[in-house]
C-alpha cells in the first residue's frame, strides 16, 4: 500500500481511485438512483452558493474544531456509513476507523461493513465509533444489535430511515453488479439478512420510540429531509437529525439535504446537532453547510475514493486536506472559528463551470462497451 505522502489534493485522490477501481466498482461507488438527478443535485446545491466574505478581522489564529455529544472533533466532518468498504480497500472499516481516529473525527460504522463491529472497536479503542443500523429483524434482533453497540463502546447509534426499499441504481443493474453478492456481511450471524426485509419497510415512529427506550446512547436518525420529520425525530427522542438523501442513491429527484438545513434547524431549535451529507468534497463545502446551521458534514463517496486511492493513509490524507481547506476558507471569509460561520456569508448564485476533476467526476460514467 502506498503511503499517500505524495498526494497533495483531493483531486488526485479521485484520479487515483478511478485508475484503481474496476469499472463496475467505480460505478457502484459513484453512481446514484435512476436518472441520477438527486446525485447531481447534491453537487448543484453546493455549487449554487457563493461566499460573500468579510475582511480585516484578524484571522491569524484559527480553529476548525467543534464537538458532537460532548466529544471534541478536530474538524466539523465525519465519515458517513458505507456498507461495502472492503470493496475499496481490503481493511474496510478498520482503515476508516483508524484514519478517523488519527484525524480526530467520528466514524460511522455501517452494520453492512466489514470486519465485524467488535473487531473494529478492539483495534481502535480511541476512535469515536457510531453504529449505523439497518433493521433486518424483529425487536429482539434490534435489542441485541443495540447491546452490541453498547458493549463495543460506541459513542452513539444511528438508524437509517430513508431505505424502505433499495434504490434502483441503474449503473449496477446494467453492470449486473450486486454489492450483496460481492461482500460478506459479517455483522449478521446468519449472513442472510442482507436484502431489505419487511421489518425495514414497515418501520414507523413507534419503532423509533422503542429504539429510544432500549439505550441511553445518543440516537441519530439518518435520512431525514422534511422539516416535519425533523420535528418528529426530536419529539421521539432523537438526539440529532442527520439530513441526507443517501448520496442520491435512494429516491431520485430528491431534494438536496443541504437545502433543508435551515428548515430543520427552525424545526428542532438551536441545541440539537444537525448532521448533513451529500456531495461534500471540499473544505468550502463544509463551510457552506455550517454557515446554514449544520453541525458537521458527512463524507460518503470521498471516503470510498480515498480508501481506493491509498487505504487508511489515503483517508487520513483526505481528511487533513479538508482540514487545511476549511482553515483556509475560514481565514478568507474573515472567521476565526467555525461558530462564526453564518448565512450572512452566503449568496445564491448560478452554478458555473469548474475545471476541477473533484467537482466534475459526479455524473461521469465508465464508458460503455
Ligand atoms: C458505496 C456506498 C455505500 C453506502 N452504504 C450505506 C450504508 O450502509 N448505510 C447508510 O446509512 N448509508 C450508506 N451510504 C450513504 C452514505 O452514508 C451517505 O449518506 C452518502 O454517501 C453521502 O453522500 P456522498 O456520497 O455524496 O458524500 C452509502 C453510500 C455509498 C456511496
Amino acid at each position: 500500500m502506498d503511503t499517500s505522502a505524495d498526494i497533495f489534493t483531493n483531486d488526485e485522490i479521485v484520479t487515483r481511485a478511478r485508475a484503481r477501481l474496476a469499472p463496475a466498482v467505480w460505478d457502484y461507488l459513484t453512481g446514484g438512483a435512476e436518472s441520477e438527478r438527486a446525485l447531481c443535485g447534491n453537487r448543484l446545491a453546493l455549487d449554487s452558493l457563493a461566499f460573500l466574505p468579510r475582511v480585516l478581522r484578524d484571522v491569524a489564529e484559527r480553529s476548525t474544531a467543534t464537538s458532537l455529544f460532548g466529544r471534541s472533533m478536530a474538524l466539523p466532518a465525519f465519515l458517513a456509513p458505507i456498507g461495502s468498504l472492503s470493496l475499496f480497500d481490503k481493511e474496510g472499516a478498520l482503515a476508516s476507523a483508524a484514519a478517523a481516529r488519527a484525524a480526530g473525527v467520528p466514524c460511522f460504522i455501517s452494520i453492512m461493513s466489514q470486519p465485524a463491529l467488535e473487531e473494529v472497536a478492539r483495534a481502535e479503542p480511541d476512535a469515536v465509533l457510531i453504529l449505523q443500523i439497518y433493521v433486518r429483524g424483529d425487536r429482539d434482533w434490534l435489542r441485541q444489535v443495540v447491546g452490541r453497540a453498547e458493549a463495543a463502546g460506541c459513542a452513539a447509534i444511528c438508524l437509517t430511515v430513508d431505505s424502505a426499499v433499495y434504490g434502483r441504481r441503474e449503473r449496477d443493474l446494467r453492470n449486473r453488479f450486486s454489492s450483496a453478492a460481492a461482500v460478506d456481511r459479517v455483522n449478521f450471524d446468519d449472513r442472510k439478512s442482507v436484502q431489505i426485509t419487511t421489518e425495514q419497510a414497515a418501520l414507523s415512529w413507534d419503532d423509533v420510540a422503542f429504539l429510544r427506550s432500549l439505550t441511553r446512547l445518543p440516537l441519530i436518525l439518518k435520512g431525514i429531509l422534511h422539516p416535519e420529520d425533523a420535528r418528529l425525530a426530536a419529539e421521539h427522542g432523537a438526539d440529532a437529525v442527520y439530513l441526507s438523501n443517501h448520496g442520491g442513491r435512494q429516491l431520485d429527484h430528491c431534494v438536496p439535504a443541504l437545502d433543508q438545513i435551515e428548515a430543520a434547524r427552525a424545526a428542532i431549535g438551536a441545541d440539537k446537532p444537525v448532521l448533513v451529507d451529500g456531495g461534500f468534497l471540499r473544505g468550502t463545502d463544509i463551510a457552506k453547510a455550517l454557515a446554514l446551521g449544520a453541525t458537521a458534514a458527512g463524507l460518503g463517496k470521498l471516503q470510498g475514493l480515498a480508501l481506493a486511492a491509498g487505504g487508511r493513509a489515503g483517508v487520513e490524507t483526505m481528511l487533513s486536506l479538508l482540514k487545511a481547506e476549511l482553515s483556509n476558507a475560514l481565514a478568507l471569509l474573515g472567521c476565526r472559528t467555525v461558530a462564526q460561520l453564518d448565512a450572512a456569508l452566503l449568496r445564491r448564485t448560478q452554478p458555473g463551470l469548474s475545471s476541477s476533476v473533484l467537482s466534475t467526476f459526479i455524473g461521469q460514467r465508465q464508458p460503455q462497451t
